[in-house]
């Protein structure tokens, strides 16, 4: 990405990095410079806790944090910033998100983090979030949400086609 980082994306492990990417892919879809780490809440506390304090004098403006197992990433990056912060629970144990996404949404009050859904859709909507919480300042940006939303619409109505082509094939 050439244009200048808006969002800061991390992860506690690289394990995490094939969900992630599809934060990084919404944000590339609307032109949105991001950076992405690995830093772990609780193996670098230090370095995310570094990240974190530098991040908005180096122009981010939203910071996502998607970890796995007993995920401590986003609150402990919510307490460092008042940056905007989005969660997305990795499902990469045996409660499969469950645990990451119990961690992410209870955060108690005054910490608040907005927590995605678990898996690649909460990661790809984290993108989507970030790109909307962007465009409050940013109308070139809102116009590639409409198109975007447009775009989705369109998808519906050429399934919905070609479910009723299919069904008068099927003579249902
Ligand atoms: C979490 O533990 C990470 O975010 C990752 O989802 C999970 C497992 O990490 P690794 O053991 O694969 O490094 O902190």
């Amino acid at each position: 990405m050439n244009e200048k980082p808006l969002v800061g994306i991390l992860m506690g492990s690289d394990s995490d990095y094939s969900v992630m990417a599809e934060t990084a892919k919404a944000l590339k879809s609307f032109g949105i410079g991001y950076e992405m780490t690995v830093s772990s809440a609780h193996r670098t506390p230090e370095r995310t806790g570094n990240y974190v304090r530098t991040a908005a004098d180096r122009g981010i403006r939203v910071l996502i944090a998607g970890a796995g197992a007993a995920a401590h990433l986003a609150g402990v990056v919510a307490a460092e910033t008042t940056l905007p912060v989005i969660a997305v629970p990795i499902d990469c144990t045996a409660l499969q998100g469950m645990d990451a996404l119990l961690a992410m949404v209870q955060m108690p009050a005054g910490i608040p983090v907005a927590t995605m859904a678990i898996g690649k859709a909460g990661a790809r909507n984290a993108g989507i979030f970030a790109a909307q919480l962007l465009a409050c300042s940013d109308p070139s940006l809102t116009a590639k949400l409409v198109e975007f939303k447009a775009e989705m619409a369109a998808g519906v109505e050429a399934k919905d086609k070609s479910l009723q082509e299919r069904l008068a094939e099927d003579g249902l």
